[in-house]
């Protein structure tokens, strides 16, 4: 059976994942979150005390590049990779709201990008992969058999990423929540070096009132056109 690559790109929290874990699972792919890995170079910065409330120091974080060691660990019983950072598992503390704060700024830096863009070429260098987030389709992977684009509206992203945090016992105010998914949507967006835009081949799909069954029928009908 042919093994395709399918990239999947869409603003903050519009289901990206559910969709590619889904999908990944149904296929035998392999599922790679590339937010998890601009989210744990923020964490290891924040760590490091490289970045705070009222410093970024940019110059610092490029230095200390070397020093971070990124790995996705599959963990049998969640049915999905969890993240290390050198080593640690990571995967609780890259998605607070604290991380959520600072990781837009962390992902303009084009160092930054170029080496975890390397990494992510190489993890699916044999295709059979399932990738997310907002330069796959474009940078990642421009040869990607099938390109998706998610969209919905902020007030259904906000509410989605607002319910997770709450499942999780995070403590967090709604709008606190909206006001991040708007914040990031913009720096994603306008940033230089590969910013946030549907590649021209991409098919756009907008879940706002889609259920998450409705939604994988349809990406498994798209999916069904290349295997
Ligand atoms: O996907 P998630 O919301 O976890 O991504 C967190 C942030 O990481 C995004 O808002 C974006 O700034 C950055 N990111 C990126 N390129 C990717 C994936 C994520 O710039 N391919």
């Amino acid at each position: 059976e042919r093994k395709i690559t399918i990239a999947i790109d869409g603003f903050s929290s519009t289901g990206k994942s559910t969709v590619a874990k889904e999908l990944a699972r149904y296929l035998g792919y392999i599922y790679v979150d590339t937010g998890a890995m601009y989210r744990a170079v923020s964490l290891y910065a924040l760590q490091q005390k490289i970045i705070g409330k009222d410093h970024f120091e940019v110059a610092r974080l490029i230095e200390e590049l070397p020093n971070i060691t990124l790995q996705f660990q599959y963990n049998e019983k969640l049915g999905f990779a969890e993240m290390h950072l050198n080593g640690v598992n990571v995967e609780k503390e890259i998605r607070t709201l604290e991380v959520s704060g600072y990781v837009s700024r962390v992902a303009e830096i084009s160092e930054v990008r170029a080496k975890l863009v390397q990494q992510q070429q190489e993890m699916g260098k044999n295709k059979g992969i399932v990738m997310d987030g907002r330069d796959i389709g474009t940078v990642v992977f421009p040869d990607a058999e099938l390109k998706l684009f998610m969209t919905a509206s902020p007030a259904t992203r906000a509410q989605r990423r607002f319910d997770e945090l709450t499942a999780k016992g995070d403590a967090v105010h709604y709008d606190e929540v909206l006001e991040n998914v708007i914040q990031r949507d913009h720096i994603d967006t306008n940033r230089k070096d590969s910013p946030l835009v549907k590649a021209e081949d991409a098919i756009e799909i907008d879940n706002s009132y889609l259920t998450r069954e409705e939604q994988f029928d349809a990406v498994l009908e798209l999916v069904s056109e290349f295997t």
